[in-house]
C-alpha cells in the first residue's frame, strides 16, 4: 500500500478531467468552482485506499472515489445555503458568489453526476454501489434535517446529537470505504467491518469539526469561525456545557445564545469562554479520541495484514489531530 498523499495526486488528475467547461455555464461553472476549490479529499482517498487494502488496484476505484467527492461537494453547496455560511475553503460559498437558485440547481446536478459515475462499472458492482449510495444519501438528508430541527429545540440530548452526526457525516465516510471494498469484491464480512471502521472515524471527524468550528485558527480553517454558535447549532460543545456547567454557566449560555442584541463577535467570544470554563472543550477532544479508538477496535476484525491495519490506523490518527 502507498502513503496517504500518494492517492491524492492521481485523484486530482482524474478530477481535472471531470471538471471541463460545459454549457450552460451558469449550471456547470459553480460545480467546477466548488470541486476545484480544494479541500482535503479525505473521502475519495479512503475509497482508493480501501480498494488497495482488499488487493485491488486503486485506479479501479477512481469512479467510485470521484462519485463520493462529487456527492460530498454537492452536500456542502446545499449545507452552506442551509447554514447561511459565507466561506468555504477560504473562499466565497456558491450561493454567495452566484445566488441561491444557482446553489440549488448546481447542487441538484451534482447529485445526479455523482450517481451517473457508477455507470462505469459492471452490472453487479453498479447495483451494489448504487444501493449503498441511495441508502447513504437518504441518511445524509435525514441527518441534515435533524441538524436544522435541533437549531430551534432546547431539549436535544447527546444520544440524539450522536445519531444526527452519524447520519449527516459518518455514514458517508463509512460508505466511501465500503465502496472501495465493493469494487475490490471483498467478502461481505470485510465490507461491513470497513464500513463500521469508517462510521466510527466519521463520528470522530464530525466531533472534531464541531471543535474546530469554535476553536480553529481563522487564518487557516477556511470556514467562518464561530459559525455554529451564530447559527445556534446544538453541537457536542454546547450540549456538554449544559451537562458539565453550573446553573449560572447554563443560564449564561442560554442568555448569550438567545440575545439578538449582542453582536455576533461578542456572542462567539462569550460562548467559547464557557465551552472552556465548563470543561466542554476538553470533553469534546476526549470524545474524538474515544470514537477514533472505537474505530481502531473494529480494525482487529478485518482479515488484512498488520501493515495495512497500521496504514489505516495512521490515517485515523492524522484525522484526530487535524487543524483544518
Ligand atoms: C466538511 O467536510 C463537512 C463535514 C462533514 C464536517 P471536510 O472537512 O472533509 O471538507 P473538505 O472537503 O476537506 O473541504
Ligand atoms: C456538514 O455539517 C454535513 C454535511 C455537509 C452533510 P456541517 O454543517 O458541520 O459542515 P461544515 O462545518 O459546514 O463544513
Ligand atoms: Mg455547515
Ligand atoms: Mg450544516
Ligand atoms: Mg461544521
Amino acid at each position: 500500500m502507498q502513503h496517504i498523499e500518494q492517492y491524492q495526486k492521481p485523484f486530482l488528475k482524474y478530477l481535472e478531467r471531470f471538471t471541463v467547461e460545459r454549457e450552460p455555464k451558469n449550471l456547470y461553472s459553480p460545480i467546477n468552482y466548488i470541486l476545484e476549490l480544494g479541500g482535503k479529499r479525505l473521502r475519495p482517498i479512503l475509497t482508493l485506499m480501501t480498494a488497495e487494502v482488499f488487493d485491488e488496484h486503486a485506479e479501479k476505484a477512481m469512479d467510485a472515489a470521484l462519485s463520493i467527492e462529487v456527492f460530498h461537494n454537492f452536500s456542502l453547496v446545499h449545507d452552506d445555503i442551509m447554514d447561511d455560511a459565507p466561506l468555504r475553503r477560504g473562499q466565497q460559498t456558491v450561493h454567495e458568489k452566484w445566488n441561491l437558485n444557482t446553489g440549488i440547481l448546481s447542487g441538484d446536478a451534482m447529485l445526479i453526476l455523482a450517481y451517473q459515475l457508477f455507470e462505469n462499472y459492471d452490472a453487479e458492482t453498479f447495483r451494489d454501489l448504487a444501493k449503498l449510495f441511495s441508502k447513504t444519501a437518504l441518511e445524509v438528508c435525514e441527518g441534515q434535517q435533524y441538524d436544522i430541527d435541533f437549531e430551534t429545540r432546547d431539549d436535544v440530548t447527546i444520544p440524539e446529537y450522536l445519531k444526527m452526526i452519524e447520519y449527516k457525516t459518518a455514514v458517508l465516510v463509512g460508505a466511501a470505504m465500503k465502496m472501495g471494498a465493493i469494487v475490490a469484491k471483498a467478502s461481505e464480512a470485510d465490507q461491513n467491518s470497513i464500513y463500521e471502521f469508517g462510521r466510527f472515524l466519521g463520528i470522530a471527524f464530525q466531533l472534531q469539526d464541531d471543535y474546530l468550528d469554535a476553536f480553529g485558527n481563522p487564518e487557516t480553517f477556511g470556514k467562518q469561525v464561530g459559525g455554529d454558535i451564530i447559527e445556534n447549532k446544538k453541537t457536542y460543545l454546547y450540549l456538554k456545557t449544559i451537562e458539565l456547567g453550573s446553573n449560572d454557566d447554563v443560564l449564561n449560555l442560554k442568555t448569550f445564545m438567545s440575545n439578538l442584541e449582542l453582536p455576533n463577535s461578542n456572542k462567539v467570544e462569550k460562548v467559547k469562554a464557557l465551552f472552556h470554563k465548563t470543561g466542554a472543550a476538553e470533553a469534546t477532544q476526549n470524545a474524538v479520541k474515544d470514537y477514533t479508538n472505537k474505530a481502531f477496535e473494529v480494525l482487529e476484525t478485518l482479515h488484512i495484514s498488520d501493515d495495512k491495519k497500521q496504514s489505516l490506523r495512521l490515517f485515523g490518527e492524522q484525522l484526530m489531530n487535524r487543524r483544518v
